[in-house]
């Protein structure tokens, strides 16, 4: 009987390092990929470039492969136990950091019935993180940018996006990454285009008075120098016919959600909340405004989530509850739920409730105000988008005040050199620029 062999791959940039190990797999006997979900992906690294049905499709038609089935966590023992492979084949590759666990356990399992883990020498002068910054400095494509945002909310718990306000910011976003301590790296997934921040890096008010031409203007300057997916702040989405428009527009610049918020008249930044005079949209008028933006996008990828005011202009929850209802009945890709409470009651009480629908969609939050909040806190919460709205913009302005005010202080610029980025800094910091 033909010896059963099991490999566990994303399969996502297939190269000669994947070929060598498969041929050597095939060697042994008859050949099994675990092919690992984006969800399983998306665990410890970015979701693929390829989704799992492309993925699939590729590696089950490459020479030596017999059979392909899901691997759904990063750890193969629910595999290994269905399958009892034989022998498990992998680049030798993976002793250290994130995977040397994995492997470790791997070899314990499979001395339960005898299995042998089998190690192919790393393939030299190719990788899979070697092609994927080749591919991160082609860039992307406006479809594919936009497609990603759905893929995140799929293969994560939750995903965090930061505020642009130019193309410098979009840069944060795209490369800024930490280690944890399991070895695994943790990323935003994406960038939030904001109008506060947007406004304010104009010197103008956040209050739709930059229109959304020349919002475009600042969002193709991030587009051109990052790929990960955007969510656009629409503002109201101005008048229904207007907003049709702005959903093409930033369909088509691969802009992959916009949100809009249930105001109308001169829109203040909900921060002031009854501060200042803000009109909450009705029901039917807003409801009106999904289905317009919905009626006219191109693909099934665009979403358009409904930003619920009620909690911000002190209308309470049954209000903002009532309101949720009726935009998913109108058909929006999602809801976020505002406050500008210090205090996070009000928003887990929505959630509580919220989660109980059952035509939910992806929940978005903002947390300005109820900054207190963990990621872990809003993951037991059921949110799935959490936004940091204007948090870049809000650091780099005192950094550039202090700087100002040092130079007109000592005359010179000797005392704040130490805050600054170094002139080889600053000259390495765009590649290319040398
Ligand atoms: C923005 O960032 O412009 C927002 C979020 O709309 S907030 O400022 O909290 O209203
Ligand atoms: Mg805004």
């Amino acid at each position: 009987m033909k010896k059963i062999v099991y490999v566990g791959m994303s399969a996502d940039l297939i190269h000669p390092g994947h070929l060598n190990i498969i041929k050597k797999a095939a060697s042994l006997g008859e050949v099994t990929i675990g092919l690992l979900t984006d969800k399983a992906i998306a665990s410890y690294k970015r979701v693929p470039f390829m989704t799992y049905d492309q993925r699939f499709e590729v590696i089950t038609n490459v020479k030596g492969v017999d059979k392909v089935i899901p691997q759904e966590t990063l750890d193969y023992t629910e595999n290994l136990l269905n399958i009892k492979p034989d022998f498990v084949v992998h680049g030798d590759d993976w002793k250290k950091g994130i995977q040397a666990k994995t492997r470790q356990k791997i070899i314990e399992i499979l001395s339960d019935w005898g299995g042998k883990l089998v190690e192919v020498p790393y393939t030299e002068g190719i990788s899979s993180t070697a092609l994927n910054k080749a591919l991160k400095e082609i860039g992307t494509t406006p479809d594919i940018r936009r497609r990603t945002l759905k893929r995140l909310i799929s293969s994560k718990s939750l995903i965090r996006f930061l505020d642009i306000h130019n193309a410098l910011s979009g840069l944060i976003i795209e490369n800024i990454s930490i280690k944890n301590d399991d070895n695994t790296f943790k990323e935003f997934d994406g960038m939030w285009a904001s109008s506060l921040t947007d406004s304010t890096a104009k010197g103008m008010p956040d209050i739709e008075a930059v229109d959304v031409s020349a919002r475009a203007i600042s969002l193709n300057e991030v587009l051109s120098v990052t790929t990960k997916p955007i969510i656009y702040d629409a503002d109201t989405g101005g008048q229904i016919e207007h907003f049709k428009f702005t959903v093409k527009t930033l369909e088509r610049l691969g802009v992959s959600a916009a949100i809009i918020e249930d105001k109308t008249g001169l829109k203040k930044n909900s921060l002031f909340g009854n501060e200042v005079n803000q009109t909450q949209d009705t029901i039917e008028n807003f409801c009106n405004k999904i289905i317009a933006g919905k009626s006219v996008q191109a693909t099934e990828d665009f979403m358009i989530i409904a930003r619920i005011e009620s909690l911000i202009l002190e209308k309470g929850i049954d209000d903002a509850i009532e309101r949720a209802k009726a935009y998913l009945e109108a058909g929006c890709d999602g809801i976020m739920i505002h406050s500008r409470k210090k205090d996070p009651n009000e928003i887990f009480e929505f959630c509580t409730i919220y989660n109980k629908f059952q035509n939910r969609k992806p929940l978005v939050v903002v947390p300005s105000s109820f900054n207190s909040v963990t990621e872990e806190e809003f993951i037991s919460y059921g949110v799935d988008i959490v936004i940091y709205a204007n948090h870049l913009l809000r650091s780099a302005y005192p950094a550039m005040v202090n700087t100002a005010k040092s130079i007109l202080n000592h005359g010179r610029t000797l005392e704040c050199e130490d805050s600054l980025l170094s002139i080889k800094e600053i000259l390495e910091l765009i590649p290319g620029t040398k």
